[in-house]
């Protein structure tokens, strides 16, 4: 279906319940790492959807997710050592393959056949590593989103993680709508005719869209540099674009661009213009942290590691003013249990965000959402 803003109330979603520390699905594919971070030479810590897991990779190279705590006495695996394909704790030397099998114990010969750990399914897609700490029988490496612009070929640009304070919601409410460009990023991309535009939400499956178009408008910086480096010297107003796609459960990709004014991009030809995708995957830590990962890749100058590096360096002081809001904004939620959330006319994708996650999280038997000062969801 689809709504224009501001949408009819009959077909608007209900409004958000008292939501404040939100939960969120385990039976999902989340980014764990960007491929380069999992290696053979040292494991890697790090806490996906509430579960400690030790990175790693085989003598094959393969990606393995083992419980970051050992069968004998839980010391931390991703403290010990990676001996070609098993991995040895770093405190009486059990050691593990990547099954989480153990196959090797101190001073004795016969290995008690209990001694396991948690192996988690894994697949590496898109320069990822994305883990399944669900019910692996659910695990089908078919539903991983989609990310193809991080490794096609007709594509180039890169990016970088931000260890975000906040409940990882609170990202996807952030990019599902943009409107807030104009106050927190008013230096870069923000202009006043993103929140005056109309804009249009449709929702199928476990996929949102939010499209806005903002026509024979006066470039922002960030805009006016990147029309610059396609066409040198480049005055003049320009069409923009931002139509953002959430694939559940939160994964955002923001196709972006401007191209110059009334040379037919909204028609389709966008040859007048410059277009990149913000691409975003946010990976709950725990009720109050998440693992932000961002790459801003782009279809044009593809040779040009200057423009990758300058996008790169832009685009992470644009998150960075988020990263200050969301965190404030964590620290508000908690001091202010009793508060509701309200909803305007532009939170609608978020809103229906917020339904898809409900749906998940029912199907799981699990509430969307705990008490700010709960113990957690
Ligand atoms: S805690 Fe790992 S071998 Fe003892
Ligand atoms: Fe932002």
């Amino acid at each position: 279906m689809t709504l224009t803003s501001p949408p009819p109330a009959e077909t608007a979603p209900p409004p958000t319940a008292a939501a404040k520390i939100f939960n969120y699905p385990r039976n999902a594919w989340y980014v764990a790492a960007w491929d380069h971070e999992v290696t053979g030479k040292r494991p890697l810590a790090r806490t996906i959807a509430g579960v400690p897991l030790a990175l790693w990779r085989n003598s094959e190279g393969r990606a393995v997710a083992l419980a970051d705590a050992c069968w004998h006495r839980l010391a931390p695996l991703s403290k010990g050592k990676i001996l070609g394909d098993e991995l040895q704790c770093p405190y009486h030397g059990l050691r593990y393959n990547a099954t989480g099998r153990c196959t090797g114990m101190p001073a004795q010969e016969t290995i008690n056949p209990s001694a396991v750990v948690p192996s988690y399914p894994v697949v590496e897609r898109y320069r990822y590593v994305w883990v399944w700490v669900g019910d692996p029988d659910l695990a089908d490496p078919t539903t991983v989103p989609d990310m193809y612009q991080m490794d096609d070929p007709a594509w180039a640009g890169d990016g970088e993680t931000i260890h975000a304070d906040c409940n990882y919601q609170l990202v996807l409410d952030n990019l599902m709508d943009l409107t807030h460009e104009e106050f927190v990023h008013s230096s870069s991309i923000g202009q006043e005719e993103l929140s005056e535009a109309e804009f249009d939400v449709t929702h199928e499956g476990n996929t949102v869209t939010v499209t806005r178009w903002m026509r024979d408008i006066t470039p922002p910086p960030f805009w006016l540099k990147n029309m610059r480096d396609k066409f040198p010297g480049f005055e003049g107003k320009v069409d923009r674009w931002q139509i953002i796609t959430f694939e559940a459960p939160s994964t955002i990709r923001i196709d972006v661009g401007v191209a110059k004014a009334g040379t037919g991009a909204p028609e389709g030809d966008r040859s007048q213009g410059v277009n990149g995708y913000v691409m975003n995957t946010i990976t709950p830590e725990t009720d109050r942290t998440c693992h932000y990962f961002w790459a801003f890749m782009r279809n044009y100058c593809l040779n040009s590691q200057t423009i990758t590096t300058q996008l790169r360096q832009g685009v992470r002081g644009v998150f960075g003013e988020d990263e200050d809001m969301l965190r404030a904004q964590q620290r508000a939620i908690e001091a202010n249990p009793e508060h509701e959330f309200y909803s305007l006319n532009i939170d609608a994708g978020g809103m229906w965000v917020r339904q898809i996650l409900e749906r998940m999280l029912a199907a799981e038997g699990r509430p969307s959402s705990a008490p700010a000062l709960g113990q957690g969801v």
